[in-house]
């Protein structure tokens, strides 16, 4: 088959995006696809009438690759998609969202308000952040409720670095997540469905020195990986069948990877999925793919294949 792969495009991700990218057309070719990498610009869509592939991959980070949009245009140009269709995409790509349907499907997620930037101006940021320290305590963590690779991401200890960091937040999303912090092991799940279901890999766990940021996801060395995950057999079962949970309530189409922590008490908390995560060197996915086993070319390949039955 011929297979677009799309990468780079406009996010705050676009740098991560090309490496995705770059690597998955790497691992692909070696298993004989044939395949062509584009950016996300303005030769696009001439491009992909012209070419006309089997399977268009989007290894797109952050707004559009995320969000729908380019899934959108990719199905309206009447070509087969890999991976999530553009609604399911949109629902997952919003935290907040994504926390509600999974809660409804009865798992467990850190509780969280959502703050939109007009309202913590027009109510004044002391009064906003005295209610929201109330309601959930400390430590908490803000998000952009729509964004990628912990940007706008911080941990806050002490309500006087609250301010700090919806500032950083709203620099990314004009709402904000904050949720109560879990302290726990961070793991990350990847699911992947090559034509008989969704499938959770082994568990990565992921630990570093201070926080789990852009430099610590992406300068080698900088994190310490397990793939396997030292967690309990029982731990183990349970965090897979979280995953492949949250992908199924969530609608989600071949790939995905379900961010989660473990308390010490063994209850497994949400904190996000990803339909388009990242495949760089240092990415969690092809991490928990050659833990299994897999080769990564078979295996893209076989997503690949999947996609066109
Ligand atoms: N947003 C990045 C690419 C990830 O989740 O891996
Ligand atoms: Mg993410």
């Amino acid at each position: 088959p011929r297979v677009a792969v799309l990468a780079g495009g406009l996010s705050h991700e676009r740098d991560v995006s090309l490496r995705s990218g770059r690597r998955v057309a790497e691992a692909l070719r070696t298993a004989g696809v044939d395949v062509s990498v584009h950016d996300v610009d303005s030769d696009l869509v001439p491009a992909l009438t012209q070419l006309r592939p089997d399977v268009v991959w989007p290894l797109l980070h952050g707004a559009s690759g995320e969000d729908g949009s380019v899934r959108d245009m990719v199905q309206l140009l009447g070509l087969t998609l890999l991976g999530t269709g553009p609604r399911e995409s949109r629902v997952a790509w919003s935290k907040p969202i994504a926390k509600t349907v999974v809660a409804r499907a009865g798992i467990r997620t850190p509780e969280f308000v959502t703050l939109p930037q007009s309202l913590f101006r027009e109510l004044g940021a002391s009064r906003v952040l005295t209610a929201i320290v109330e309601r959930l305590g400390l430590p908490l963590v803000v998000k952009p409720s729509r964004g990628g690779s912990a940007l706008g991401v911080n941990l806050v200890s002490s309500a006087d670095d609250l301010p700090r960091a919806m500032v950083d937040c709203f620099s990314y999303s004009d709402t904000a997540l904050v949720e109560r912090a879990v302290v726990g092991t961070e793991v990350a799940v990847s699911v992947v469905d090559t034509g008989s279901g969704p499938e959770a890999l082994p568990a990565v766990e992921i630990v570093t020195d201070g926080p789990y940021d852009y430099d610590a996801r992406y300068n080698p060395g900088r994190t310490e990986y397990f793939a396997p995950a030292r967690l309990s057999d029982a731990a183990a079962t349970e965090v897979a069948s979280v995953a492949v949970a949250a992908h199924r309530a969530l609608g989600l189409s071949r790939l995905s990877r379900t961010d989660l922590i473990v308390a010490p008490d063994g209850a497994v908390e949400f904190l996000e999925v990803n339909v388009a995560p990242g495949m760089t060197e240092t990415s969690l996915l092809p991490q928990a793919a050659e833990a299994a086993g897999h080769n990564l070319g078979e295996l893209y390949r076989s997503l690949v294949t999947a996609s066109l039955a």
